[in-house]
């Protein structure tokens, strides 16, 4: 059975007080949700620290894929474990755009992730110009394999993919949970026919573009869907909380 995961991206907002804020509002997830908070690095500790212990995973937004070196201005997997990291987010989409990242440098770093004990949340998705292609599929298919392709099967072992229209992201604009739930089950069908079936079945596939508290349980309710990856929303406590609460109780998924 997969247990849904509720992971939200602060992206580059926050500050100590924010950190403070958030977490005095944050209330505790159900036993059967998990949550994870991905907070700009440099707060991760003061974030974890604000916790006091209570059940929410922490990760980085990025990591190198060199465990050390003359990268300035970079983070390597190892120090986000050191940190206390739990999780890396990988191949997000900004970072495909705005920083160049390409299918080979996201396959690195989710091996760097491995290397150093993080479980890599691997981000895919079409961009709007290629939805209206029909090239969807074909898009995230790619992204798939070439984790496969430049790392090996092995590099799924442990691995969550998010799928994450770039059209949806920070639109307000959803994939419908009918037009969402067709490309996780392309995401799961496409692990299945690289990993085998068992693997494809444990695998969890979160979604993420604009969920809100108002259209998450349409999404979550999916079969394929296993959670969501979460922007904007997961800024306010309130919100990211109202989130993770209607991922309660929609645990699913095939038994092996
Ligand atoms: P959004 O961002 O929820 O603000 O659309 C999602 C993401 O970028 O992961």
């Amino acid at each position: 059975m997969r247990k849904p995961l509720i992971a939200g991206n602060w992206k580059m907002h926050g500050s100590s007080a924010f950190v403070a804020d958030y977490a005095a509002a944050l209330t505790a997830p159900g036993a059967d949700v998990e949550l994870l908070l991905l907070p700009p690095a440099p707060y991760l500790r003061e974030l974890q620290t604000a916790l006091h212990g209570m059940s929410v995973e922490l990760g980085v937004q990025n990591v190198h894929d060199q465990p050390e070196g003359a990268y300035t201005g970079e983070l390597s997997a190892e120090m986000a474990r050191d940190l206390g990291a739990g999780w890396a987010l990988v191949g997000h989409s900004e970072r495909r755009a705005l920083c160049g990242e390409t299918d080979a440098v996201v396959a690195a770093k989710v091996v760097a992730a491995r290397r150093a004990g993080l479980a890599a949340l691997l981000c895919v998705g079409e961009t709007l110009a290629e939805r209206e292609a029909g090239s969807a599929e074909a898009v995230v298919q790619r992204q798939i394999r070439a984790l496969a392709d430049h790392a090996g099967v092995e590099a799924f072992s442990g691995l969550t993919i998010a799928y994450e229209p770039v059209w949806a992201i920070g639109t307000g604009r959803t994939a419908t949970p009918e037009q969402a739930q067709e490309m996780h089950a392309l995401v799961r069908q496409c692990v299945g026919d690289l990993c085998g079936r068992p693997a494809a079945a444990r695998l969890r596939v979160l979604y993420g573009g604009s969920v809100k508290p108002d259209n998450a349980a349409a999404l979550l309710g999916q079969t394929d869907i296993d959670g969501a990856l979460v922007g904007g929303a997961a800024l306010k406590a309130a919100d990211f909380a109202a989130i993770a609460a209607a991922a309660g109780g929609t645990t699913i998924g095939d038994h092996e």
